[in-house]
């Protein structure tokens, strides 16, 4: 296969040539990087279920609580909200709570994931839910939003979910950048709800990310053979260890792959050879932990009123709504 690099300019619609490429590019960087997204292949998307059962990750369950508990406040009867829009989503569990809290009324819901197990995980769970009509998007988050919302209603309320701390593996950058796009993209009366993971003792951020049955490490390593199905490249999936940091300056848990040995990797798909050190690392995702003020002025920042916040003291997980005013 040819150098992916050259085509970078024009739109290619085709996964595997945009995955050639963002791999290359990640592989290229000091340090070594693949973006966090491809984790998430059916293997990795049924895994990272998993992961949310697990007593040492918790945020999934606060979750849970804080929507079953406030439910009637977020989807208000009143208010005519009729378009719930639901950002990488996986099972649909969540969302699921939240409906049933919805009465039998008439909406309209998109599922927006780069996933298509986890889309149609989501189709399953959300069909008990009678009243409500789903549409599906395979897609990231900017491109999803903006499908969904080009076929809401000319009237009514959309409410935009991006729970599971989804917020939380985007740079702060980039985060200012997503809220700002989401934000113009609403019409006023919309509403955000941000489900964000907050920052915790490091024994138990490590732990979460870390956990003693090495569930998160075969999550991240699938991402290796990933690469090796998808992009013929030959990673040993036996010369790589899970490593967890928490980076308190950065606010963040930092996800790698460490080599246990020098060696060369190709991917011939993406069109280049590699040299990996021993002990060098592949950054894999990070995961930001923020403070309750800090998400309110997140939102505020990109132009959204805050409404509520709820905080789970025991996990500390906060779940924030925000309001489009304009
Ligand atoms: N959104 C999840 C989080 O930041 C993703 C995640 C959980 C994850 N555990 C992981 C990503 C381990 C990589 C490795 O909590």
């Amino acid at each position: 296969m040819q150098e992916p690099r050259g085509s970078a300019a024009t739109v290619d619609p085709d996964p595997t040539l945009e995955m050639a490429r963002e791999v290359a590019e990640g592989l290229a960087r000091q340090p070594k990087q693949i973006p966090a997204k491809y984790l998430y292949d059916p293997l990795g998307s049924q895994l990272f279920e998993a992961i949310c059962k697990l007593p040492w990750y918790n945020i999934t369950r606060a979750e849970r609580n804080l929507l079953a508990a406030h439910a009637p406040a977020i989807l208000p009867a009143a208010g005519g909200c009729d378009t719930v829009v639901e950002l990488g989503g996986g099972s649909g569990d969540k969302l699921s709570v939240l409906l049933s809290a919805a009465d039998g009324r008439a909406l309209d819901v998109h599922l927006v994931d780069i996933s298509a197990a986890a889309l149609a995980q989501s189709e399953r769970t959300l069909a008990t839910h009678g009243s409500v009509a789903l549409h599906s998007h395979l897609a990231d988050y900017e491109a999803g939003l903006r499908g969904a919302l080009r076929l809401r209603r000319p009237d009514g309320r959309a409410l935009v979910l991006f729970l599971g701390s989804n917020i939380g593996n985007l740079s702060p950058g980039e985060a200012d950048g997503f809220l700002l796009e989401l934000r113009g993209a609403c019409r006023p009366g919309d509403r955000l709800l941000l489900g964000a993971d907050l920052v915790k003792p490091e024994s138990e951020l490590l732990l979460a990310y870390d956990d003693p049955l090495g569930l998160t490490a075969v999550f991240n390593k699938n991402v290796l053979a990933r690469l090796n199905r998808e992009l013929d490249a030959d990673f040993d999936l036996y010369e790589y260890d899970h490593r967890v940091v928490w980076n308190a300056d950065a606010s963040r848990i930092e996800v790698y792959l460490e080599s246990r040995s020098d060696q060369l990797v190709c991917v011939r798909g993406a069109g280049c050879c590699i040299r990996i050190d021993e002990y060098e690392r592949i950054w894999t995702e990070s995961s930001y932990k923020y403070e309750p003020a800090g998400i309110v002025e997140m939102g505020e920042r990109a132009g959204f009123a805050t409404r509520e916040q709820w905080v789970e003291p025991e996990a500390r997980f906060a779940l924030t709504l925000f309001e489009s005013e304009r």
